[in-house]
């Protein structure tokens, strides 16, 4: 089996961040999006991944080969964000006649997708889809069944939603699915949506089936999904301390990376710090991720995503933030007192 791990687009919703960064490549718990969806698909048992890229091609394709990967992997450059559909039909050679996973990479998934993985072997239809009942049924493509949970059709982004069940960027296909994304036509939004193609299948009279998921699935386009994503990696992680504490107090699931060093600071987990962060007199509280060589001094945060290289100090109280890679943020100290900004366009700051 194969995979499509999607890690293109534009992010717009994510920026300043994605101003500069690759949005599959933000980090939750310290970990890249995206290596959630390469970690999945070859515990699924994909054995070649192609992964779309785009914008900041080079940033994905480095991080991606900065680690050693228990699968083959190339680089597929999809030009103009043109739709799901179409990542397929760019991907016609490297697909060839293999089933293939698709898997949107900048989704999380507990538990990753083994089971839905089984099903689609052992089941063997064209197409298996993965379901979740959402709230706001408007914002995804979503899925009429029958009394015996059988897929009937589905809709892309319906006014009037048939159901609450939403499709998770997650889909296996057998080849058909490529004649499919050739014959259908672009969406009111003029992309090729994958949505279509599947529902192509159902009208020629192909097995299209559905598996709900049951742990939590968050699409993390908006800066809030990230920090829930973040809370809930957070909430499954085992503590190690591999730090130096100096009289200061650890308490819950702490994760402390080599050569940091937290001084006169109290830590309350569920947390991650990664490695060479100085923490001094801090409070570092639960659901907060700080990346690596960050220092945080006099400086209290809380259920936050703090990125690489950041010096955070006597910044009062952080809370619920997403913070950029080498981000300095200080106090004054001066008179007149106030707050000085130098920030990216389309920032968000809140006082
Ligand atoms: C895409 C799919 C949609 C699916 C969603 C899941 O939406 O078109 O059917 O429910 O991913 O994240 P998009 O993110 O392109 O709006």
């Amino acid at each position: 089996m194969k995979a499509l791990i999607l890690s293109g687009g534009h992010g717009t919703r994510l920026r300043p961040i994605t101003h500069s960064q690759q949005k599959q490549l933000i980090p939750i718990a310290n970990k890249p999006v995206l290596f959630y969806a390469i970690e999945d698909v070859i515990e699924a048992g994909a054995e070649e991944i192609g992964i779309i890229v785009g914008p900041n091609k080079d940033q994905v394709m480095e991080t991606v080969e900065s680690r050693e990967w228990d699968a083959k992997i190339e680089f597929i450059v999809q030009g103009e964000p043109a739709g799901l559909a179409h990542t397929i039909l760019i991907s016609e050679d490297f697909l060839g006649d293999d089933d293939f996973i698709m898997y949107l990479g900048d989704n999380v998934i507990k538990g990753g997708i083994l089971k839905h993985s089984i099903k689609f072997r052992e089941s063997g239809p064209d197409s298996l889809v993965l379901l979740t009942e959402v709230e706001d049924p408007q914002r995804f493509g979503v899925a009429d069944l029958d009394e015996t949970g059988r897929v009937k059709r589905l809709v892309e982004k319906p006014k009037v939603p048939p159901s609450n069940y939403a499709l998770v960027g997650i889909y296996f296909f057998k080849p058909s699915i490529i004649e499919a994304c050739k014959s259908i036509k672009p969406s009111w939004r003029n992309e090729l949506e994958i949505t279509d193609a599947i529902q192509w299948l159902l009208d020629c009279g192909h097995r299209v089936e559905a598996s709900i998921v049951d742990g939590w699935w968050k699409d993390t386009g908006k800066a809030e999904d990230i920090l829930e994503a973040n809370r809930l990696i957070l909430d499954e992680m085992k503590p190690k301390n591999e730090g130096v504490l100096k009289g200061s107090r650890v308490f819950g699931r702490a994760v402390i990376g080599k050569g940091s060093v937290i001084d006169n600071s109290e830590i309350k987990g569920p947390c991650i710090l990664g490695e060479g962060c100085k923490i001094v007199d801090s409070y570092i509280g639960p659901y907060t991720s700080i990346n690596d060589n960050c220092t945080i001094e006099g400086t209290e945060i809380e259920d936050s995503v703090i990125m690489e290289g950041c010096s955070i100090s006597n910044a009062g109280r952080i809370m619920e933030s997403l913070i950029g890679k080498n981000v300095n943020i200080s106090e004054n100290g001066r008179r007149p007192s106030g707050h000085r900004f130098i920030t990216g366009d389309s920032s968000e700051i809140m006082l």
